[in-house]
């Protein structure tokens, strides 16, 4: 029996709710056909948003969208993608599948995409192969309400009143596709580059992201932060982070649908591995930040798996299991744990790319178990972060890859309600559970659960086979609750 212990009156934080945000690139089936069909489409739309999508998102409780890349954001002209949609420059799309880009979906449906899902908005720049200008006036096109050039411009296509850029990305892997920089020479840029992103409206500053590391690269951080002191928090509001799990590395992904228990494991075991990526590039952050002011942005994490036979290579078009379920529901869990330092994540990427929420095919939508994982946590968004461990915890695996049976966190709601999420990463054995409380004693309990064979999807013939129900198999208990966890799920319970 593991024994759960919370202490709901020790408060350990504040949890984000952009935490939960999620990621769109020009890349493959994401926007166009994912989100964006145009107002001609008969597929149901708002101004070309695809009705079922953006309901369903919006249901998901999105607190946050990020765009337009990823690489693509570091080739992205942003006047492109203004103006009338017939004039607008019509290109290759060099990065993701070499397929041609109309820029009909632009900075003003980005805006309205967002509106309609009640969202905030996270814009990143192009520092790769993009201007200081061009960058300053995207910011000023965007937020400046006065008269000048390109509020003129914007006013012009048809937005008289300016918008609100939450987050700024000034550029994206910079050690990468956005420019093969050394860390020492992206710093020096972005603080440049950050000066003209103007902060037009002091009652709502936008939030500025620094480029951050490729997983382990320590390096990177401690010179960015160095280059960038002796006051980064006054060029710097976040620095990002990218982690993708692939459980045998980079060449060999692997099928999203068909993999052994072996392989599981090793995959459980790379997305726990975040939990030392954000301890470590933290305390690197505690030496130049002590006070965390700088966010850590985790905006691209998830799996990253063989594409989906038959499917065009540079889509990155992939199937989504229940193991993606436990990967996110970790994931989640760590950043919950670590929310004095990680204020924002984007999961890679929202629909039909990598580790999507959501897969369409046609007028077709389905929601994927990722999907559930981010509706059942939606509790912990905007809720304290209080303290929990697990105490009588075994260890399950195969051969040398081992990793912690049961993965939790726990954060209490404005309400008082106490959530409690659990991921049981056996393949086999069910878990019993006792949770008791430092001083709470439950009277009720609502509770969900997402449970099924570890290679179990949706498919557009049986969209609802991996879904989120109602979990009813517990007892409370004078100081708090019992029940047993199936192997490879992910429970929610809402304890008052
Ligand atoms: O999410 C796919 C790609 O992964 C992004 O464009 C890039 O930033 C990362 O390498």
């Amino acid at each position: 029996m593991a024994k759960i212990f919370i202490n709901e009156k020790k408060k350990q934080g504040h949890i984000n709710p952009e935490i939960y945000g999620h990621f769109s690139e020009h890349l493959g089936r994401c926007i166009y056909e994912g989100l964006y069909v145009g107002e001609n489409s008969d597929i149901p739309n708002v101004n070309g948003m695809r009705t079922d999508v953006v309901e369903a998102l919006k249901e998901m409780q999105i607190p946050v969208l990020r765009w337009p890349g990823g690489c693509f954001a570091d080739e992205y002209h942003w006047k492109d993608g203004i103006g009338p949609k017939e004039k607008r420059k019509k290109m290759i799309n060099t990065h993701w599948g070499g397929v041609v880009e109309d820029n009909s979906f632009g900075t003003h449906e980005f805006f309205e995409l967002c509106e309609q899902l009640g969202c905030k908005t996270y814009v990143n720049g192009n520092v790769g192969s993009g201007t200081v200008q061009e960058m300053s006036e995207w910011v000023e096109y965007i937020t400046f309400e006065g008269v000048s050039p390109m509020a003129d411009l914007r006013k012009q296509n048809g937005h008289e009143k300016p918008w609100k850029i939450d987050f700024f990305g000034v550029g994206n892997e910079n050690w990468g596709c956005g420019g093969n920089m050394t860390p020492e020479y992206y710093a020096n840029l972005y603080r440049r580059y950050q000066t003209y992103v103007r902060q037009y409206h002091q009652d709502a500053p936008i939030y500025k992201v620094c480029g951050g590391p490729n997983v382990a690269d320590y390096h990177w951080t401690e010179k960015v932060l160095d280059t960038c002191a002796p006051t980064p928090s006054r060029l710097m509001n976040g620095l990002s982070l990218h982690y993708y799990v692939h459980p045998d590395g980079w060449d060999e992904k692997g099928s999203a649908t068909k993999f052994d228990e072996k392989t599981w494991f090793k995959t459980m075991a790379k997305a726990l591995y975040m939990e030392e990526l954000v301890t470590r590039h933290g305390a690197i952050m505690d030496q130049y930040d002590p006070e965390k002011k700088i966010g850590l942005i985790v905006d691209e994490w998830g799996d990253w798996f063989d594409v989906e036979p038959g499917t065009n290579p540079g889509f990155l078009y992939q199937q989504n299991t229940m193991r993606d379920a436990l990967v996110a529901g970790i994931t989640l869990d760590i950043f919950n744990k670590h929310c004095d330092r990680v204020k924002m994540a984007c999961i890679a990427q929202m629909v039909n790319v990598l580790q999507s929420v959501i897969l369409t095919e046609g007028p077709k939508m389905l929601k994927t178990p990722t999907y559930h994982v981010f509706h059942m946590y939606k509790y912990h968004q905007d809720a304290d972060l209080v303290e929990s461990y697990i105490e009588g915890l075994k260890e399950v695996g195969e051969d040398e890859i081992r990793v912690p049976s049961l993965h939790e966190s726990v954060s209490v709601s404005a309400d008082g309600t106490v959530n409690l999420t659990l991921n049981n990463l056996s393949v086999t054995e069910e878990s019993e559970v006792e949770v008791s409380f430092a001083e709470l004693k439950p009277s009720s309990v609502t509770a969900s659960i997402l449970t099924e064979k570890m290679d179990a999807y949706n498919t557009f013939e049986e969209p609802d086979r991996v879904k989120e129900v109602e979990f009813t198999n517990y007892e409370i208990t004078e100081n708090g609750v019992k029940f047993s966890v199936p192997a490879s799920s992910v429970v929610l319970l809402r304890i008052r």
